[in-house]
């Protein structure tokens, strides 16, 4: 038994230096050593102290096995942690299994340096909220902090330091399954939304027991894949890059985020886990980052597939040097660094600091001074799923749904209506609470539509319920009975969707209608003449054109969560009034994809108002305008749009632009609005979106309210990367939009002289 001892170094207990967490503008100065004196004799100390092949220990990270987050397993993890080989562990969510392997490596390793536990917490724990892409949906940055501080809370109760969380990749192609995880296709949205999931996540106190290392990944445009197919190429203009898909990581790391997780794909011919340009030239030197880089499930050992790496050992040799400073999965590390080492191809100096960056990051976890402060199984026991958490659920849950449609004002429905419940997700008490959902309860704990109605109305006599058919497959027997049931009803409520599994990683699809018989099911119904309310369950943008044919009201429920059917249940009794909007595009048919709202006019912009135009950039097929923009999202009351005014019509560079305009609630009922506002670049060095959000404000407005909102844009509001690839605002004519979506708004204009 190797003797070992924790490391007997003063320790100074000193405060964490981290800027409250509602700054929004923390910078990675103040997360460096320079910051925590301490810290820095502290690490270096403990440094001086390690041997090279326990450095590279510190870059090691496995998979205990408990989920399977990938395709390939070591178990030889317990044996590489005993060696003083193992940094990290992932997919360990327990307090008491956790505490079994800190044991160890506190008291069976030389040095007792204490173990990372990493997780997926990507929308909750065992408290599951709404897909993250639901989330998005809600607009509601609070709501979105708040579910990452209960998810936090849940997960660092059972022992988790780490969590693989935010997903900020844009995706402007929902063929791609991972668009489930993210915040949707616009730029400003997903970077307010990764700030919140940070903050979320993070605290403002790393040191306390109930906040927990972020992740932000992955890095860098892996939602550009090609095709929307998983894993597949990416190759994009450095413009591109740098305007649509690196801001959401920045804004990540100027809120603090702790680590990056690179991703699987190339980007122009280099593979994230192996991209200097990436991971050293912006990450580290334009962007001073101070935290450590991890890489996705054995992605430098894909850099052989790639054809980028001829073996493991060029492929290590890569990633060290490119900027990687801890394996996840792929034992490249492990089995490589040292004869690297040797053979003067990677520097023990750059090790050196791999093996800092992750040992200060296990410092401001207070780890080295308690190494098992998170692993309380009592706390755990009383902080799973309590009411508050329940209820946060809930909420963010009502706050996600949009209203696509509600023709006659089928919604909200009556208490007294004889009901027709319909469909494969409407008691599913599983899928609900979508992919990548932890150690959400897949066995009845989460709250069916059935049962949230049921409670609701306090009884079940007026629902009848049958599923109809399966999510896939083409059995329609039961067909005749749903029929039955619909004759018998008032209205028809069907729950259609995917199934979770279709969604999330490595779950791309190339027809993104509902899938099975769900189509022809609500096509039978239709022939009953009932009016039919669609809700839809489902982890990305489908395509919905028959549906919006044919049903009354649709309601994008997404994956809701734990609570789903309670929410749902409110929003369809009128409990909650709808309020969100789509954080993504939903195309026509698939031929339209990519779609998103901010795209470029082109020399020969079609106007479909002009008949005839022929030499215009259209299809003959469907128009070029998808079925829901993003945006876009219905409330039961009605908002109108008045007086858009701007401080003055000519700005010069130093001067903010001031706007305003009244919204005022015209319908029967209280309600949220989020009122949207984008700008144009008329011209510039390089051609411009033909919009572009730039703010938005989430306000409840009462019946008969009107509300006058301010919104102040500054010049860095208007920069882009010209043609020099300066970051920076031209001169020239604006175009400023406010309204209740990218399509529906005031227009006014300006001059930046
Ligand atoms: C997976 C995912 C990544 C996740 C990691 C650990 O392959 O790509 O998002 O965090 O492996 O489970």
């Amino acid at each position: 038994m190797k003797t070992n001892h924790l490391i007997i170094i003063p320790i100074v207990v000193f405060a964490l230096i981290f800027s409250s967490c509602t700054n929004s503008s923390k910078s990675q100065s103040e997360l460096s050593a320079t910051s925590n004196p301490e810290m820095n004799i502290f690490i270096d100390s403990l440094l001086q102290k390690m041997t090279l092949e326990e450095k590279i220990g510190q870059t090691v990270l496995f998979t205990a096995g408990a989920d399977i987050t990938g395709p390939t397993l070591d178990e030889n993890y317990v044996s590489y942690l005993k060696e003083g080989m193992l940094g990290a562990i992932f997919n360990i969510h327990s307090a008491k299994g956790a505490r079994d392997f800190q044991k160890i490596a506190i008291e069976e390793t030389r040095l007792g340096i204490p173990l990372l536990f990493g997780y997926d917490v990507i929308h909750g724990h065992k408290t599951i909220f709404p897909i993250s892409l639901g989330e998005a949906a809600s607009w509601d940055l609070k709501m979105i902090e708040r579910s990452a501080r209960v998810a936090a809370e849940e997960a660092s109760a059972s022992g988790i330091h780490w969590t693989f969380a935010p997903m900020v990749d844009i995706a402007r192609d929902p063929r791609w399954g991972r668009v489930s995880e993210g915040a949707g296709e616009d730029v400003y949205l997903g970077s307010q939304i990764a700030k919140a999931r940070v903050r979320g996540f993070q605290g403002d106190d790393l040191s306390k027991n109930n906040t927990i290392l972020a992740c932000a990944k992955h890095y860098a445009a892996y939602g550009a894949a090609e095709a929307g197919r998983d894993y597949n190429t990416v190759d994009m203009s450095e413009r591109a890059l740098r305007s649509t898909y690196l801001p959401p990581f920045k804004a990540a790391l100027d809120e603090g985020v702790a680590t990056f997780m690179t991703s699987f794909n190339e980007l122009n011919g280099v593979p994230a886990s192996g991209n200097k340009f990436l991971l050293s030239d912006i990450l580290r030197d334009e962007w001073k980052f101070d935290g450590f880089v991890v890489t996705d499930y054995t992605s430098i050992n894909e850099m052989i597939p790639h054809g980028f790496s001829k073996n493991e050992k060029q492929a290590g040799e890569q990633a060290i040097n490119a900027g990687v400073d801890m394996d996840m999965q792929g034992g490249i590390f492990l089995r490589n660094l040292k004869n690297l080492v040797e053979e003067n191809k990677v520097s023990e100096k750059r090790i050196t600091t791999a093996a800092r960056k992750i040992l200060e990051m296990k410092y401001r976890l207070g780890l080295f001074d308690d190494p098992y402060k998170y692993f309380d199984e009592q706390r755990e026991k009383d902080t799973h799923c309590k009411q508050e958490y329940l209820d946060d659920a809930k909420d963010m849950a009502r706050k996600s749904m949009v209203l696509l449609k509600n023709e006659h004002e089928v919604l909200p429905l009556s208490k007294n209506k004889k009901i027709a419940l319909i469909g494969p997700l409407a008691k599913d008490e599983s899928h609900i609470i979508g992919s990548w959902s932890a150690q959400g309860d897949r066995s009845g704990k989460a709250i069916s539509v059935f049962e949230g109605m049921e409670a609701f109305l306090g009884t079940s006599k007026n629902i009848k319920y049958t599923k109809g058919c399966e999510i896939e497959g083409n059995d329609t027997s039961n067909f005749s009975e749903a029929i039955r049931i619909a004759k018998q009803s008032d209205v028809v409520v069907m729950v259609l969707g995917e199934s979770e599994g279709m969604s999330g990683e490595a779950r791309s699809r190339t027809n993104l209608d509902v899938p099975g018989v769900q189509k022809e099911l609500i096509a039978a119904i239709k022939k009953t003449g009932k009016p039919i309310v669609l809700v839809l369950m489902n982890g990305r943008p489908l395509t919905l054109e028959y549906e919006n044919k044919v049903a009354d009201a649709i309601l994008e429920a997404w994956f809701p969560g734990t609570m789903g059917g309670a929410a749902i249940a409110d929003v369809l009794f009128g409990a909650y009034n709808p309020s969100g909007k789509l954080p993504s595009t939903f195309p026509r048919n698939v031929g339209q994809i990519p779609i998103y709202y901010n795209y470029k006019n082109t020399g020969r912009p079609w106007d479909p108002e002009k008949k005839g135009d022929n030499y215009k950039s259209r299809y003959l097929d469907v128009p070029n305008s998808p079925l829901f923009p993003f945006g876009y999202g219905l409330s039961y009351t009605s908002f109108n749009y008045s007086d858009l005014k701007i401080n003055k019509n000519e700005f010069n560079f130093n001067e903010n632009i001031e706007v305003s305009v009244t919204i005022t609630n015209t319908g029967k009922y209280n309600g949220e609005e989020v009122v949207q506002l984008y700008i144009q670049d008329v011209f510039g060095s390089v051609t411009r979106p033909v919009k572009e959000l730039k703010r938005f404000k989430k306000m409840m407005l009462k019946t008969g309210e009107s509300k006058k909102v301010l919104f102040t844009l500054t010049l860095n509001d208007l920069a882009f990367y010209t043609q020099d690839m300066s970051f920076k605002a031209e001169a020239g004519e604006f175009k400023l939009f406010v309204g209740t979506n990218s399509d529906d708004v005031l227009e006014t204009r300006f001059e930046l002289k």
